[in-house]
């Protein structure tokens, strides 16, 4: 059961509560970051470290991504992070339909609240969740991130106007150093959308 569940008492936190992944996890992850802030990113699902200390990004891949935040001059003071669930699956295998159903209104919510002019999707299922418009049934129909990264969309999500930045997700750079120079030069483009708001 998540130890700090009683605090989110709201109709899309109760949807996360119902599902199998939250009742077995230790915490729900909300975010982190400047929640003013004019930029998200977006990754999948926490995994272990996250689940344990209620924050994402803090293990292996959030390690990798302080670092190359660092490198383009960015923080968790300009920026703000979530995931697309909130609750570590099982063994930290992919995001199912269902729990992406169930956890994604949650993160539409904060995005609503937020209104976020720059969203970094870190790969696939980030990047396919808001080019389906949040439609979980769209997702599968949409282009990989090897094909999107980088690319700057300019789309109407849940009613938002948001510059949509796919990238690589920072885990897949741990394993795949080749992808850094991609990575480098994506943030390039971060950078310069980011210049201009
Ligand atoms: N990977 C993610 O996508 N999110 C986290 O919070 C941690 C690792």
């Amino acid at each position: 059961m998540a130890i700090n569940e009683s605090q989110f008492n709201f109709p899309e936190a109760e949807l996360v509560k119902q599902t199998e992944i939250c009742k077995n996890c230790k915490n729900i992850v909300v975010g982190k970051g400047n929640a003013n802030a004019k930029i998200l990113f977006v990754g999948e699902a926490p995994g272990k470290n996250e689940d344990e200390q209620g924050f994402p990004f803090v293990g292996a891949a959030g390690k990798n991504l302080d670092k190359l935040l660092q490198n383009v001059g960015l923080s968790l003071d300009n920026i703000y992070v979530a995931n697309i669930l909130k609750c570590r699956p099982t063994e930290n295998r992919n995001p199912l339909p269902d729990e992406i159903r169930a956890h994604t209104p949650w993160l539409v919510k904060q995005i609503n609240e937020m209104k976020p002019l720059v969203v970094c999707s870190l790969g696939n299922y980030a990047t396919k969740f808001f080019l389906a418009n949040g439609i979980v049934e769209k997702m599968d129909e949409q282009p990989g991130i090897t094909s999107l990264h980088g690319k700057v969309r300019e789309m109407d999500f849940v009613g938002l106007k948001i510059k949509l930045i796919p990238l690589f997700h920072p885990a897949a750079i741990i394993y795949n150093q080749r992808l850094l120079s991609s990575w480098n030069a994506d943030m390039e483009i971060v950078k310069k959308e980011i210049s201009a708001l």
